[in-house]
């Protein structure tokens, strides 16, 4: 028997992920929030995320009708209220009320985005995919919207002003310390210096 690993019953232990606050609505009515950290980024041309969302979810059948979700990137100011639309349900109260966020309407989407949030990703639903106990709703990105304040004087997104959080099995993390960047590993030593100043 090889001892080099514990084998463990097959589990979701992928980690960390992005816990996002999504926005969903039907034309005409009360918008809601659903917290989800089973998101992902699944295409780049088109762009497309996923999420996966549980049928049980009030915001499931929104979706599904609406055809359409805002991913909302939370910083760590909105981490109370990223919480809080991961253990409420908007068939019983109005969590943009609850929390004090403010919902910006986004051009052809009936759902807000977030207005406190730094970014928002707006999404087409494009399939849904029963996969046991989630139903995997598959996306494209057809409008994205940065906060002025979270740009940098060259006009580029700086993320570091948006203190993003990562969910590691339970609980929320700071994201710290910059390790290093696409292809440190095999940067000229110059380049290495340099890039390395500018992410401290
Ligand atoms: C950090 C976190 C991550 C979550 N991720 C998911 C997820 O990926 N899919 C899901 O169906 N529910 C997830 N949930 C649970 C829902 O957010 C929660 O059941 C929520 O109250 C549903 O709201 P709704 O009934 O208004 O849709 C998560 C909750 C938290 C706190």
């Amino acid at each position: 028997m090889d001892q080099s690993f514990v084998a463990l019953k097959p589990g979701t232990l992928l980690a960390p992920v992005p816990a996002v606050m999504v926005s969903c609505a039907r034309a005409g009515e009360t918008p809601n929030i659903v917290t989800l950290a089973w998101v992902g980024t699944v295409n780049s041309d088109p762009p497309m995320c996923s999420i996966s969302v549980r049928k049980e979810r009030f915001s499931h059948g929104i979706i599904r009708d609406s055809g359409e979700f805002v991913i909302n990137l939370c910083g760590q100011d909105q981490l109370r209220a990223t919480d809080y639309c991961g253990v409420k349900s908007g068939r019983d109260e109005d969590k943009f009320a609850a929390c004090g966020l403010t919902a910006v309407p986004v051009p052809g989407f009936a759902a807000p985005a977030i207005g406190e949030c730094p970014v928002y990703l707006a999404c087409r639903v494009q399939s849904i995919q029963e996969l046991g106990s989630h139903d995997l709703f598959l996306g494209v990105i057809e409008r994205v919207g940065v906060k002025p304040d979270m740009m940098d004087a060259s006009g580029r997104i700086d993320y570091g002003k948006m203190r993003l959080f990562a969910y590691n099995h339970g609980n929320y993390y700071a994201l710290g310390q910059a390790l290093g960047f696409f292809g440190y590993s095999v940067a000229a030593p110059d380049v290495l210096e340099r890039r390395m100043k500018e992410l401290k």
